[in-house]
């Protein structure tokens, strides 16, 4: 199976941006060939994502899209939302729902979340569930069973993201363990402090990497993939 690498870019980028990183993005044969182990996913923010979409057409470049969120209601009048059925069209894949900075800073519960994960499986969107060991057993209780089959699971200690202090491998392993117990035998993929440096120890561990500061310059990105790239997993 492909290992999944995602560029979360957060709250990051311009179009102008957007147009750089995806033009000069490597799609020789030799890249693709390289290239061709990992479902790279790309989490713009939602005003970029059509351009995103259009270059990546154009460019014929083995990118998937994903949002870093989504409404918890269906369409209609939630001013300021972006539902489901609003990213129609966009070759939308995955949503990556959860993350810490949405539970710290804009309060995001439990059942919010759950309620997120049901849009996406409602529209056929892959639901990227970031947890934490804090609390992981609590998110799974307001999800049905029948749901946590469903999921990604994205396993992000808040100690790592963005702190240049990676999880070690011997500790994503335990917990690897631990969430399946949990969620079941679904995917599991490591975010926090990932970089070209430490990227291949994590690929062999579990089934992605979700890359937050290391996606925002072309070149690091680059420089993640290829390294990543040397290993069979
Ligand atoms: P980071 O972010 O790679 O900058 O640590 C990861 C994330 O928050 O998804």
């Amino acid at each position: 199976m492909k290992k999944y690498v995602f560029a979360n870019w957060k709250a990051n980028k311009t179009l102008a941006e957007v147009n750089y990183w995806l033009d000069n993005f490597p799609n020789s044969e030799e890249d693709q060939q390289k290239l061709a182990k990992f479902e790279i996913v790309l989490a713009p923010p939602y005003p970029l994502l059509a351009l995103a979409k259009t270059i990546i057409e154009r460019r014929h470049l083995s990118i998937k899209l994903a949002v870093q969120d989504l409404s918890p209601f269906g369409k209609g009048s939630y001013t300021g939302e972006v539902a489901a059925a609003n990213l129609a069209d966009l070759n939308i894949e995955y949503a990556i729902l959860g993350h810490s900075e949405r539970r710290r800073f804009l309060a995001e519960s439990p059942q919010l979340i759950a309620d997120k994960v049901q849009q996406a499986l409602a529209y056929q969107i892959q639901p990227v569930l970031c947890l934490d060991q804090a609390y992981f057993q609590e998110q799974a209780s307001f999800l049905q069973q029948a749901t946590l089959q469903k999921l990604l699971l994205a396993y992000e200690p808040l100690a790592a993201i963005g702190s240049g202090q990676a999880e070690s491998p011997q500790q994503l392993a335990a917990i690897k363990q631990t969430l399946q117990k949990t969620y079941g035998l679904v995917p599991i993929i490591y975010g926090g402090s990932v970089n070209d440096a430490n990227v291949a120890d994590f690929l062999k561990l579990c089934d992605g990497v979700l890359v937050g500061g290391a996606s925002l310059k072309l070149i690091d990105f680059i420089d993640l993939l290829f390294a990543a790239s040397q290993f069979d997993y």
